[in-house]
Protein backbone atom coordinates (compact mmCIF):
# COMPACT_ATOMS: atom_id res chain seq x y z
CA UNK A 1 0.00 0.00 0.00
CA UNK A 2 1.18 3.21 -0.80
CA UNK A 3 1.51 6.44 1.14
CA UNK A 4 -2.03 7.12 0.13
CA UNK A 5 -4.79 4.88 0.91
CA UNK A 6 -7.09 4.75 -2.55
CA UNK A 7 -10.95 4.85 -1.98
CA UNK A 8 -13.44 3.24 -4.19
CA UNK A 9 -17.09 5.27 -3.71
CA UNK A 10 -20.31 3.37 -5.08
CA UNK A 11 -23.95 4.79 -4.46
CA UNK A 12 -24.28 8.77 -3.84
CA UNK A 13 -27.10 9.06 -2.21
CA UNK A 14 -28.07 10.51 1.31
CA UNK A 15 -25.12 8.50 2.97
CA UNK A 16 -22.53 8.00 -0.30
CA UNK A 17 -22.22 11.98 -0.94
CA UNK A 18 -22.48 12.82 2.71
CA UNK A 19 -19.59 11.04 2.79
CA UNK A 20 -17.70 11.89 -0.16
CA UNK A 21 -18.18 15.39 0.95
CA UNK A 22 -17.10 15.03 4.20
CA UNK A 23 -13.83 12.97 2.74
CA UNK A 24 -13.08 15.99 0.62
CA UNK A 25 -13.64 18.67 2.78
CA UNK A 26 -11.88 17.19 5.89
CA UNK A 27 -9.17 16.17 3.59
CA UNK A 28 -6.60 17.72 5.78
CA UNK A 29 -8.00 16.69 8.76
CA UNK A 30 -8.73 13.03 8.34
CA UNK A 31 -4.93 12.99 6.73
CA UNK A 32 -3.67 13.87 10.41
CA UNK A 33 -5.99 11.11 12.19
CA UNK A 34 -5.57 8.63 9.88
CA UNK A 35 -1.64 8.93 9.24
CA UNK A 36 -2.14 8.59 5.71
CA UNK A 37 -3.49 10.33 2.92
CA UNK A 38 -6.69 9.47 2.05
CA UNK A 39 -8.02 9.75 -1.61
CA UNK A 40 -11.36 9.04 -3.56
CA UNK A 41 -10.31 8.22 -6.90
CA UNK A 42 -13.55 6.73 -8.59
CA UNK A 43 -16.91 6.88 -7.76
CA UNK A 44 -19.92 5.12 -9.11
CA UNK A 45 -24.00 5.55 -9.15
CA UNK A 46 -27.07 4.91 -11.88
CA UNK A 47 -27.40 8.10 -12.94
CA UNK A 48 -23.91 10.43 -14.22
CA UNK A 49 -25.33 13.30 -14.78
CA UNK A 50 -27.90 14.15 -11.38
CA UNK A 51 -27.15 17.38 -9.89
CA UNK A 52 -25.33 16.39 -6.14
CA UNK A 53 -24.38 19.32 -4.99
CA UNK A 54 -20.75 18.51 -5.29
CA UNK A 55 -18.58 18.84 -8.37
CA UNK A 56 -18.10 15.10 -9.78
CA UNK A 57 -15.44 15.93 -12.38
CA UNK A 58 -12.43 15.35 -10.31
CA UNK A 59 -13.26 11.71 -9.34
CA UNK A 60 -12.98 8.76 -11.87
CA UNK A 61 -16.80 7.68 -13.15
CA UNK A 62 -18.04 4.25 -13.71
CA UNK A 63 -21.40 3.35 -14.63
CA UNK A 64 -20.88 -0.47 -13.62
CA UNK A 65 -19.68 -0.55 -9.23
CA UNK A 66 -18.24 -4.33 -10.47
CA UNK A 67 -15.92 -3.06 -12.34
CA UNK A 68 -14.93 -0.06 -9.75
CA UNK A 69 -14.92 -3.09 -7.54
CA UNK A 70 -11.95 -4.92 -9.42
CA UNK A 71 -9.97 -1.52 -10.55
CA UNK A 72 -6.39 -1.61 -9.88
CA UNK A 73 -6.50 1.96 -8.83
CA UNK A 74 -8.02 1.73 -5.54
CA UNK A 75 -7.82 -0.22 -1.81
CA UNK A 76 -10.92 -0.20 -0.55
CA UNK A 77 -14.25 -0.51 -2.15
CA UNK A 78 -16.92 1.24 -0.27
CA UNK A 79 -20.41 0.10 -0.73
CA UNK A 80 -23.22 2.61 -0.38
CA UNK A 81 -25.74 0.90 -2.64
CA UNK A 82 -27.72 -0.98 -0.62
CA UNK A 83 -29.69 -4.13 -1.00
CA UNK A 84 -28.94 -7.79 -0.10
CA UNK A 85 -28.71 -8.52 -3.78
CA UNK A 86 -27.93 -6.81 -7.11
CA UNK A 87 -25.09 -4.85 -7.44
CA UNK A 88 -24.59 -3.75 -4.09
CA UNK A 89 -23.86 -8.04 -3.69
CA UNK A 90 -22.26 -8.31 -6.76
CA UNK A 91 -19.51 -5.43 -6.14
CA UNK A 92 -19.19 -6.35 -2.47
CA UNK A 93 -18.00 -10.05 -3.63
CA UNK A 94 -16.09 -8.56 -6.56
CA UNK A 95 -13.91 -6.24 -4.34
CA UNK A 96 -13.12 -9.03 -1.93
CA UNK A 97 -11.67 -11.61 -4.67
CA UNK A 98 -10.15 -8.71 -6.03
CA UNK A 99 -8.11 -8.33 -3.11
CA UNK A 100 -10.05 -4.84 -1.88
CA UNK A 101 -10.41 -3.42 1.54
CA UNK A 102 -14.98 -2.83 2.07
CA UNK A 103 -16.50 -0.67 3.93
CA UNK A 104 -20.37 -0.84 3.54
CA UNK A 105 -23.38 0.73 5.42
CA UNK A 106 -25.41 -2.47 4.21
CA UNK A 107 -27.23 -4.41 7.23
CA UNK A 108 -29.72 -6.11 4.21
CA UNK A 109 -26.50 -7.56 2.71
CA UNK A 110 -24.63 -8.20 6.09
CA UNK A 111 -27.74 -10.06 7.46
CA UNK A 112 -28.10 -12.56 4.54
CA UNK A 113 -24.62 -12.85 3.53
CA UNK A 114 -22.50 -12.01 6.48
CA UNK A 115 -21.43 -15.64 7.10
CA UNK A 116 -20.17 -15.84 3.39
CA UNK A 117 -18.94 -12.38 3.14
CA UNK A 118 -16.39 -12.61 6.24
CA UNK A 119 -15.47 -16.17 5.30
CA UNK A 120 -13.90 -14.66 1.67
CA UNK A 121 -12.58 -11.54 3.38
CA UNK A 122 -10.75 -13.45 5.55
CA UNK A 123 -9.57 -15.92 2.97
CA UNK A 124 -8.75 -13.05 0.96
CA UNK A 125 -6.58 -11.41 3.46
CA UNK A 126 -8.97 -8.13 3.25
CA UNK A 127 -10.91 -6.43 5.71
CA UNK A 128 -14.94 -6.04 6.20
CA UNK A 129 -16.09 -3.16 7.88
CA UNK A 130 -19.84 -2.23 8.55
CA UNK A 131 -19.89 0.30 11.52
CA UNK A 132 -22.76 2.31 10.03
CA UNK A 133 -25.14 -0.98 9.05
CA UNK A 134 -26.23 -1.01 13.11
CA UNK A 135 -27.82 2.65 14.59
CA UNK A 136 -26.57 4.51 12.17
CA UNK A 137 -23.80 7.31 13.58
CA UNK A 138 -23.35 5.34 16.97
CA UNK A 139 -20.27 2.93 17.51
CA UNK A 140 -21.92 -0.08 18.81
CA UNK A 141 -20.06 -2.43 16.38
CA UNK A 142 -16.90 -1.32 17.82
CA UNK A 143 -17.95 -1.42 20.93
CA UNK A 144 -19.77 -4.55 21.16
CA UNK A 145 -16.84 -6.26 18.92
CA UNK A 146 -14.03 -4.65 20.18
CA UNK A 147 -14.67 -3.06 23.53
CA UNK A 148 -16.79 -5.77 25.29
CA UNK A 149 -14.89 -8.52 24.54
CA UNK A 150 -13.79 -9.21 27.79
CA UNK A 151 -17.66 -9.83 28.46
CA UNK A 152 -20.64 -12.73 28.45
CA UNK A 153 -22.85 -11.12 26.86
CA UNK A 154 -25.98 -11.84 28.42
CA UNK A 155 -29.14 -9.76 26.33
CA UNK A 156 -28.61 -6.57 23.47
CA UNK A 157 -31.60 -4.93 23.01
CA UNK A 158 -32.94 -1.39 21.95
CA UNK A 159 -34.06 0.96 19.76
CA UNK A 160 -32.42 0.62 15.79
CA UNK A 161 -34.53 1.96 13.32
CA UNK A 162 -34.25 5.56 13.25
CA UNK A 163 -37.42 5.99 10.88
CA UNK A 164 -40.19 4.32 13.09
CA UNK A 165 -38.86 5.55 16.21
CA UNK A 166 -39.34 9.07 13.82
CA UNK A 167 -42.53 8.40 13.23
CA UNK A 168 -43.45 7.38 16.85
CA UNK A 169 -42.28 9.82 18.19
CA UNK A 170 -43.96 12.29 15.73
CA UNK A 171 -47.30 10.85 16.00
CA UNK A 172 -47.89 11.12 19.98
CA UNK A 173 -46.16 14.30 20.18
CA UNK A 174 -47.52 16.26 17.23
CA UNK A 175 -51.01 13.74 16.78
CA UNK A 176 -49.84 13.45 12.85
CA UNK A 177 -50.72 10.65 10.94
CA UNK A 178 -48.61 7.68 10.55
CA UNK A 179 -48.12 8.52 6.39
CA UNK A 180 -47.47 12.09 7.27
CA UNK A 181 -44.55 11.12 9.51
CA UNK A 182 -43.60 8.54 6.98
CA UNK A 183 -43.15 10.99 4.39
CA UNK A 184 -41.10 13.12 6.52
CA UNK A 185 -38.68 10.12 7.14
CA UNK A 186 -38.15 9.74 3.70
CA UNK A 187 -37.83 13.30 2.82
CA UNK A 188 -34.71 13.53 5.70
CA UNK A 189 -33.13 10.75 4.30
CA UNK A 190 -34.00 8.40 6.97
CA UNK A 191 -36.08 5.90 5.52
CA UNK A 192 -34.62 2.90 3.32
CA UNK A 193 -35.04 2.90 -0.46
CA UNK A 194 -38.31 0.81 0.44
CA UNK A 195 -39.36 1.99 3.73
CA UNK A 196 -41.86 -1.53 4.07
CA UNK A 197 -38.05 -2.60 4.94
CA UNK A 198 -38.35 0.00 8.19
CA UNK A 199 -42.17 0.46 8.95
CA UNK A 200 -42.29 -3.47 8.80
CA UNK A 201 -39.55 -4.44 11.50
CA UNK A 202 -36.96 -5.79 8.73
CA UNK A 203 -34.50 -3.41 9.16
CA UNK A 204 -34.31 -3.64 12.84
CA UNK A 205 -34.17 -7.39 12.24
CA UNK A 206 -31.54 -6.99 10.01
CA UNK A 207 -29.27 -5.06 12.63
CA UNK A 208 -30.13 -7.05 15.78
CA UNK A 209 -28.95 -10.31 13.88
CA UNK A 210 -25.75 -8.61 12.91
CA UNK A 211 -25.19 -7.86 16.76
CA UNK A 212 -26.48 -10.90 17.59
CA UNK A 213 -23.54 -12.93 16.07
CA UNK A 214 -20.80 -10.14 17.80
CA UNK A 215 -22.33 -10.40 21.08
CA UNK A 216 -23.07 -14.63 21.15
CA UNK A 217 -20.05 -15.71 19.20
CA UNK A 218 -22.86 -17.50 16.55
CA UNK A 219 -22.82 -17.28 12.68
CA UNK A 220 -25.75 -14.38 11.58
CA UNK A 221 -29.04 -16.29 11.44
CA UNK A 222 -31.82 -13.81 9.73
CA UNK A 223 -33.99 -16.40 9.35
CA UNK A 224 -35.19 -16.67 12.85
CA UNK A 225 -36.20 -13.49 14.25
CA UNK A 226 -39.81 -13.14 15.02
CA UNK A 227 -40.89 -10.04 13.47
CA UNK A 228 -43.43 -7.62 14.04
CA UNK A 229 -43.72 -4.40 12.23
CA UNK A 230 -45.55 -0.52 13.41
CA UNK A 231 -47.99 -0.27 10.54
CA UNK A 232 -50.79 -2.07 12.76
CA UNK A 233 -49.98 0.56 15.56
CA UNK A 234 -52.96 3.37 15.30
CA UNK A 235 -53.03 7.17 16.71
CA UNK A 236 -55.57 5.64 18.87
CA UNK A 237 -52.93 3.16 20.44
CA UNK A 238 -50.22 5.98 21.22
CA UNK A 239 -52.78 8.06 23.06
CA UNK A 240 -53.98 5.43 24.76
CA UNK A 241 -50.93 4.14 25.61
CA UNK A 242 -50.04 7.86 26.96
CA UNK A 243 -53.03 8.34 28.89
CA UNK A 244 -51.78 5.05 30.78
CA UNK A 245 -48.41 6.16 31.21
CA UNK A 246 -46.52 4.26 28.32
CA UNK A 247 -45.08 5.03 25.23
CA UNK A 248 -44.79 2.66 22.07
CA UNK A 249 -41.19 2.09 20.99
CA UNK A 250 -39.84 -0.72 18.50
CA UNK A 251 -37.42 -3.18 20.15
CA UNK A 252 -35.42 -5.19 18.98
CA UNK A 253 -33.86 -7.81 21.28
CA UNK A 254 -31.58 -10.79 21.33
CA UNK A 255 -31.19 -12.72 24.60
CA UNK A 256 -29.79 -16.06 25.40
CA UNK A 257 -32.05 -18.72 27.11
CA UNK A 258 -31.64 -22.16 28.49
CA UNK A 259 -32.58 -23.45 25.41
CA UNK A 260 -30.98 -21.13 22.57
CA UNK A 261 -30.83 -17.54 21.49
CA UNK A 262 -34.23 -15.33 21.39
CA UNK A 263 -34.01 -12.87 18.41
CA UNK A 264 -37.43 -10.71 18.48
CA UNK A 265 -38.90 -7.70 16.87
CA UNK A 266 -41.84 -6.25 18.29
CA UNK A 267 -43.64 -3.31 19.52
CA UNK A 268 -43.94 -2.50 22.83
CA UNK A 269 -45.49 -0.28 25.70
CA UNK A 270 -42.47 0.94 28.09
CA UNK A 271 -43.26 3.00 31.05
CA UNK A 272 -42.75 6.83 30.32
CA UNK A 273 -40.01 7.08 33.11
CA UNK A 274 -38.03 4.16 31.83
CA UNK A 275 -34.95 5.39 29.88
CA UNK A 276 -35.70 3.80 26.87
CA UNK A 277 -39.11 5.51 26.66
CA UNK A 278 -37.01 9.22 26.62
CA UNK A 279 -35.62 8.13 23.31
CA UNK A 280 -36.95 10.16 20.81
CA UNK A 281 -37.08 11.20 16.92
CA UNK A 282 -34.41 9.55 14.84
CA UNK A 283 -32.12 8.21 17.91
CA UNK A 284 -31.80 5.01 18.02
CA UNK A 285 -30.43 3.55 21.88
CA UNK A 286 -28.67 0.08 21.98
CA UNK A 287 -28.22 -1.57 26.26
CA UNK A 288 -25.62 -4.05 26.36
CA UNK A 289 -25.64 -6.51 29.37
CA UNK A 290 -22.47 -8.01 30.19
CA UNK A 291 -21.16 -9.98 33.06
CA UNK A 292 -18.44 -7.34 33.37
CA UNK A 293 -20.02 -4.05 32.48
CA UNK A 294 -23.03 -4.85 34.12
CA UNK A 295 -25.78 -2.92 31.53
CA UNK A 296 -24.21 -0.02 29.20
CA UNK A 297 -26.71 1.86 27.00
CA UNK A 298 -25.02 3.53 23.49
CA UNK A 299 -27.58 6.45 22.07
CA UNK A 300 -27.29 8.59 19.16
CA UNK A 301 -28.43 9.36 15.61
CA UNK A 302 -29.69 6.02 14.40
CA UNK A 303 -29.76 7.39 10.68
CA UNK A 304 -29.24 10.20 8.52
CA UNK A 305 -26.57 11.23 5.80
CA UNK A 306 -23.90 12.90 7.96
CA UNK A 307 -24.41 10.37 10.91
CA UNK A 308 -24.17 7.58 9.33
CA UNK A 309 -21.12 9.18 7.06
CA UNK A 310 -19.39 9.54 10.25
CA UNK A 311 -19.29 5.54 10.84
CA UNK A 312 -18.37 5.03 7.03
CA UNK A 313 -15.19 7.45 7.37
CA UNK A 314 -13.89 5.66 11.25
CA UNK A 315 -14.30 2.48 9.21
CA UNK A 316 -12.00 4.08 6.34
CA UNK A 317 -9.50 5.51 8.94
CA UNK A 318 -9.84 2.27 10.61
CA UNK A 319 -8.20 0.67 7.35
CA UNK A 320 -5.59 3.16 7.22
CA UNK A 321 -4.43 3.09 10.69
CA UNK A 322 -3.83 -0.61 9.74
CA UNK A 323 -6.53 -1.77 12.16
CA UNK A 324 -8.19 -4.97 11.10
CA UNK A 325 -10.56 -6.87 12.83
CA UNK A 326 -12.26 -10.44 12.02
CA UNK A 327 -15.05 -8.77 10.66
CA UNK A 328 -17.21 -10.71 12.96
CA UNK A 329 -15.18 -10.41 15.87
CA UNK A 330 -13.64 -13.75 15.43
CA UNK A 331 -12.64 -16.32 12.37
CA UNK A 332 -16.13 -17.69 10.80
CA UNK A 333 -14.70 -21.30 11.56
CA UNK A 334 -14.25 -20.13 15.11
CA UNK A 335 -18.44 -18.99 15.55
CA UNK A 336 -20.60 -21.47 17.03
CA UNK A 337 -23.96 -22.35 14.84
CA UNK A 338 -26.85 -20.24 15.70
CA UNK A 339 -29.27 -22.25 17.76
CA UNK A 340 -32.75 -21.19 18.09
CA UNK A 341 -34.58 -20.88 21.61
CA UNK A 342 -37.22 -23.14 21.62
CA UNK A 343 -40.05 -21.22 22.89
CA UNK A 344 -40.49 -16.92 23.23
CA UNK A 345 -42.14 -16.36 26.75
CA UNK A 346 -42.99 -12.69 26.94
CA UNK A 347 -42.69 -12.23 31.19
CA UNK A 348 -44.82 -8.76 31.52
CA UNK A 349 -48.28 -7.33 30.87
CA UNK A 350 -50.18 -6.70 27.93
CA UNK A 351 -52.04 -3.84 26.44
CA UNK A 352 -55.59 -5.19 24.71
CA UNK A 353 -57.90 -2.58 22.64
CA UNK A 354 -60.76 -4.63 21.42
CA UNK A 355 -63.49 -2.44 18.75
CA UNK A 356 -66.65 -3.45 20.59
CA UNK A 357 -70.28 -2.80 19.99
CA UNK A 358 -71.62 -0.28 22.66
CA UNK A 359 -74.61 -2.81 24.33
CA UNK A 360 -75.21 -2.93 27.96
CA UNK A 361 -73.21 -5.97 29.40
CA UNK A 362 -70.27 -6.00 27.02
CA UNK A 363 -67.63 -4.35 29.48
CA UNK A 364 -68.50 -6.74 32.35
CA UNK A 365 -68.70 -9.74 29.91
CA UNK A 366 -65.24 -8.99 28.86
CA UNK A 367 -63.91 -8.98 32.63
CA UNK A 368 -65.30 -12.02 33.07
CA UNK A 369 -63.58 -13.76 30.36
CA UNK A 370 -60.29 -12.16 31.37
CA UNK A 371 -60.58 -13.24 34.78
CA UNK A 372 -61.43 -16.72 33.03
CA UNK A 373 -58.17 -16.94 31.60
CA UNK A 374 -56.84 -15.77 35.37
CA UNK A 375 -55.66 -12.79 33.76
CA UNK A 376 -55.52 -9.53 36.29
CA UNK A 377 -56.29 -6.20 34.72
CA UNK A 378 -54.37 -3.58 36.41
CA UNK A 379 -56.78 -1.26 34.16
CA UNK A 380 -59.83 -0.90 31.93
CA UNK A 381 -60.96 1.72 30.02
CA UNK A 382 -63.94 2.56 28.11
CA UNK A 383 -63.04 5.42 25.53
CA UNK A 384 -66.29 7.25 24.71
CA UNK A 385 -64.38 9.13 22.11
CA UNK A 386 -66.44 9.02 18.87
CA UNK A 387 -63.75 7.74 16.34
CA UNK A 388 -64.17 7.38 12.89
CA UNK A 389 -65.00 3.73 12.60
CA UNK A 390 -68.15 4.71 15.08
CA UNK A 391 -69.06 7.36 12.72
CA UNK A 392 -68.78 5.10 9.77
CA UNK A 393 -71.00 2.60 12.02
CA UNK A 394 -73.90 4.89 12.72
CA UNK A 395 -74.00 6.35 9.02
CA UNK A 396 -74.52 2.68 8.38
CA UNK A 397 -76.92 2.17 10.67
CA UNK A 398 -74.98 -0.70 12.13
CA UNK A 399 -74.86 -0.13 15.45
CA UNK A 400 -72.12 2.00 17.73
CA UNK A 401 -68.94 0.71 18.58
CA UNK A 402 -66.38 1.78 21.18
CA UNK A 403 -63.04 1.11 22.11
CA UNK A 404 -62.47 -0.82 25.11
CA UNK A 405 -58.33 -0.80 26.32
CA UNK A 406 -57.27 -3.00 28.70
CA UNK A 407 -54.12 -3.33 30.67
CA UNK A 408 -53.02 -6.98 32.54
CA UNK A 409 -50.44 -7.18 34.99
CA UNK A 410 -47.80 -10.55 34.04
CA UNK A 411 -49.65 -13.15 31.88
CA UNK A 412 -48.60 -15.38 28.96
CA UNK A 413 -49.41 -15.00 25.59
CA UNK A 414 -51.61 -18.32 25.38
CA UNK A 415 -54.10 -16.86 27.74
CA UNK A 416 -54.29 -13.80 26.13
CA UNK A 417 -55.35 -15.20 23.00
CA UNK A 418 -57.90 -17.64 24.69
CA UNK A 419 -59.68 -14.88 25.90
CA UNK A 420 -60.05 -12.87 22.96
CA UNK A 421 -61.33 -15.78 21.36
CA UNK A 422 -63.60 -15.85 23.78
CA UNK A 423 -64.66 -12.69 23.30
CA UNK A 424 -64.66 -12.99 19.59
CA UNK A 425 -67.36 -15.98 20.30
CA UNK A 426 -69.28 -13.92 22.26
CA UNK A 427 -69.95 -11.21 19.44
CA UNK A 428 -68.78 -8.38 20.70
CA UNK A 429 -65.49 -7.40 18.87
CA UNK A 430 -66.32 -5.28 15.70
CA UNK A 431 -62.54 -5.03 14.25
CA UNK A 432 -59.55 -6.88 14.65
CA UNK A 433 -58.25 -6.56 18.22
CA UNK A 434 -54.69 -4.90 18.78
CA UNK A 435 -52.45 -6.86 21.75
CA UNK A 436 -49.19 -5.00 22.46
CA UNK A 437 -46.78 -6.55 24.75
CA UNK A 438 -45.82 -4.52 27.82
CA UNK A 439 -42.24 -4.34 29.34
CA UNK A 440 -40.65 -3.02 32.31
CA UNK A 441 -37.23 -2.30 30.74
P1 LIG B 1 -29.97 6.03 -1.42
O1 LIG B 1 -31.12 5.34 -2.04
O2 LIG B 1 -30.12 7.44 -1.00
O3 LIG B 1 -28.71 5.95 -2.39
C1 LIG B 1 -28.39 4.80 -3.11
C2 LIG B 1 -27.33 5.17 -4.12
O4 LIG B 1 -26.95 3.97 -4.81
C3 LIG B 1 -27.76 6.19 -5.17
O5 LIG B 1 -26.75 7.12 -5.38
C4 LIG B 1 -27.96 5.34 -6.43
O6 LIG B 1 -27.65 6.03 -7.63
C5 LIG B 1 -26.92 4.27 -6.19
N1 LIG B 1 -27.20 3.06 -6.94
C6 LIG B 1 -28.35 2.34 -6.97
N2 LIG B 1 -28.21 1.29 -7.81
C7 LIG B 1 -26.98 1.38 -8.33
C8 LIG B 1 -26.25 0.60 -9.26
N3 LIG B 1 -26.79 -0.47 -9.84
N4 LIG B 1 -25.01 1.00 -9.60
C9 LIG B 1 -24.45 2.07 -9.02
N5 LIG B 1 -25.08 2.86 -8.12
C10 LIG B 1 -26.33 2.50 -7.78
O7 LIG B 1 -29.53 5.12 -0.18
P2 LIG B 1 -28.88 5.58 1.19
O8 LIG B 1 -27.73 6.45 0.94
O9 LIG B 1 -29.94 6.00 2.13
O10 LIG B 1 -28.38 4.15 1.74
C11 LIG B 1 -27.21 3.54 1.24
C12 LIG B 1 -26.88 2.34 2.14
O11 LIG B 1 -26.65 2.81 3.48
C13 LIG B 1 -27.99 1.31 2.26
O12 LIG B 1 -27.41 0.04 2.42
C14 LIG B 1 -28.71 1.71 3.55
O13 LIG B 1 -29.38 0.64 4.15
C15 LIG B 1 -27.52 2.14 4.38
N6 LIG B 1 -27.82 3.05 5.47
C16 LIG B 1 -28.57 4.17 5.26
C17 LIG B 1 -28.79 5.07 6.26
C18 LIG B 1 -29.61 6.31 6.07
O14 LIG B 1 -29.83 7.01 7.07
N7 LIG B 1 -30.03 6.63 4.88
C19 LIG B 1 -28.24 4.84 7.61
C20 LIG B 1 -27.45 3.63 7.73
C21 LIG B 1 -27.26 2.77 6.70
P3 LIG B 1 -28.52 7.29 -8.14
O15 LIG B 1 -28.31 8.36 -7.10
O16 LIG B 1 -27.92 7.65 -9.44
O17 LIG B 1 -29.93 6.82 -8.21
N1 LIG C 1 -33.64 3.25 7.46
C1 LIG C 1 -32.75 3.10 8.54
C2 LIG C 1 -33.37 3.68 9.78
C3 LIG C 1 -31.46 3.78 8.24
O1 LIG C 1 -34.36 4.41 9.67
O2 LIG C 1 -32.90 3.39 10.88
C4 LIG C 1 -30.38 3.54 9.27
O3 LIG C 1 -29.96 2.22 9.28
Amino acid sequence: MSHTLKIGLAGLGTVGISALKRLVSMQTNIAEKAGLAIDVRAISARSRTKDRGIDLSNFHWYDDPVALAKSDDIDVFVELIGGDSGSAEASVRAAIEAGKHVVTANKALIAKHGNALARRAEANGVALNFEAAVAGGIPVIKAVRESMTANSISRIYGIMNGTCNYILTRMEEEGLSFDECLKDAQRLGYAEADPTFDVEGNDTAHKLTILTSLAFGTEIDSESVTIEGITNITSADISAASELGYRVKLLGVAKKTQTGIEQRVHPTMVPKDSSIAQISGVTNAVVIDGDAIGSVTLAGPGAGGDATASAVIADIIDLARGLEVKPLGRPVEALDPFKKSEIYAHKGGYYIRLRVNDLHGVFASIATRMAEQEISLESIVQHKKRSKLKVDAELKGTGKHQDIILITYETTENRIHNAIEAIKQDGHIVDTPQVIRIARI
